[in-house]
């Protein structure tokens, strides 16, 4: 399906005429920051050109219909504005309902049903963040449907975030839906996940692109590790505070962490903490490299922080560190490392473009020879943020 033929796919599934209304939000790939949003530190994400196209229309009764392009077996689900429930669901759907509960629990009620349709071309379970885009452009259609024009794109990136952890369960933190929902072409967003402070920083890589490596491991949020992940900085910074005063990890700089490192019980723990300090900070230098046109600078703090994923924080696994040390050994390749939450999903590099083609074909074959099922490679661009079509 090409995103052009979506409208039309509505009207096959709902009729055409009325008020048909279209919407897009991009996916996103996390250049560095990893694993720091939930612990009050930096990011460094970037919105995609691909995304979710959604069509929809308001209906008179409280139904709600969803269709998706990329769900045929599924097939058209009906619910009701009377039937959301907290992890109510195991389809592609929860995700949309709950962001319909979640306007309703912000004070924005939802009081009339619609119809909608969505095609996604990000792979799905990428860790492109395919469910937080479905997220944003629900929240973008409702802000539009229903008349709360007063909503900004960051209150509507705080309610997919909300939806994503009171009603999916996972306890994810914001950086996803905030790149999608403020996305700017040819920049990355440089955002303190501890005020949600932000900057666009342009990424002008000249000689080279950004190419996304997918595992093809299939994995989701809600059954992987990550709840784990977040609950072991908990505790960890927990531990902290009874030597010091801080509101989270992020607040420490190296120094200060190595200082008060040993009140952390659990040397596994220490461990997690250590990385998500490290990492705050080789953001926030990364950031500063990029800014001075330092990209190989920028290249070896994405390989440091993959290691760091791999040896602290634990949340690679055999498919992304194969994709990566593969990478590493490649002609023109500026950095690499694993993005997103990790046990599967992505990896991002920076290739010269010239490297590109052997790049893809080195680690391409390597990845099938030792994992035994192949990897998919997309040369990607910087887009905008969510809005309307
Ligand atoms: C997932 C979460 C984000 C972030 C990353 C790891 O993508 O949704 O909030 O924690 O993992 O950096």
């Amino acid at each position: 399906m090409k995103p052009e033929e979506l409208k039309m796919c509505f009207e096959e599934k709902f009729g055409a005429g009325g008020d048909i209304r279209g919407y897009f939000a991009p996916g996103r790939v996390n250049l560095i920051g990893e694993h720091t949003d939930y612990n009050g530190g930096h990011v460094f994400p970037c919105a995609l050109t691909i995304g979710t196209y959604l069509y929809a229309r308001k209906r008179e009764d409280r139904k709600l219909r969803f269709y998706s392009a990329n769900f045929e077996h599924i097939g058209l689900v009906e619910s009701s504005l009377d039937e959301l429930k907290p992890q109510g669901g195991d389809n592609w759907t929860q995700y949309p309902k709950g962001v319909v509960w979640t306007f309703g629990q912000k004070g924005f009620e939802i009081s009339q049903g619609f119809d909608m349709v969505v095609y996604g071309n990000i792979p799905n379970a990428s860790g492109l963040s395919s469910s937080a885009s479905l997220e944003v452009v629900t929240g973008v259609m409702l802000r539009d449907l229903f008349g709360f024009e007063h909503l900004s794109n960051i209150d509507l990136a705080l309610f997919g975030q909300y939806s994503e952890n009171h009603y999916n369960g996972v306890n994810c933190g914001i950086m996803d839906q905030f790149s999608i929902a403020m996305g700017k072409k040819d920049h990355a967003i440089f955002l303190d996940t501890s005020n949600l402070n932000y900057q666009y920083a342009p990424v002008l890589l000249e000689n080279a692109r950004i190419v996304i490596a997918c595992s093809n491991k299939k994995r989701g949020l809600g059954d992987s590790k990550y709840n784990e992940r977040r609950e072991e900085c908990e505790t960890a910074l927990k531990e902290i505070q009874k030597v010091r005063d801080i509101e989270s990890l992020g607040a420490l700089s190296i120094e200060e962490f190595e200082g008060v490192k040993d009140s952390i019980k659990d040397p596994v723990h220490q461990r997690r903490a250590k990385h998500a300090v490290y990492e705050n900070q080789r953001t926030i230098q990364a950031v500063e490299a990029l800014q001075k046109g330092e990209i190989e600078k920028f290249g070896k703090l994405m390989n440091a922080s993959h290691v760091s994923l791999r040896d602290d924080y634990e949340v690679t696994g055999i498919e992304l560190d194969t994709l990566v040390e593969e990478a590493w050994k490649c002609h023109g390749v500026i950095g690499s490392r694993m993005t997103g939450a990790g046990f599967g999903g992505c990896t991002v590099s920076i290739v010269q473009n010239e490297a590109i083609d052997p790049f893809i074909e080195a680690v391409g074959n390597a990845y099938q020879k030792k994992i035994g099922y192949a990897a998919d490679f997309y040369v990607v661009d910087i887009g905008d943020g969510a809005g309307t079509r």
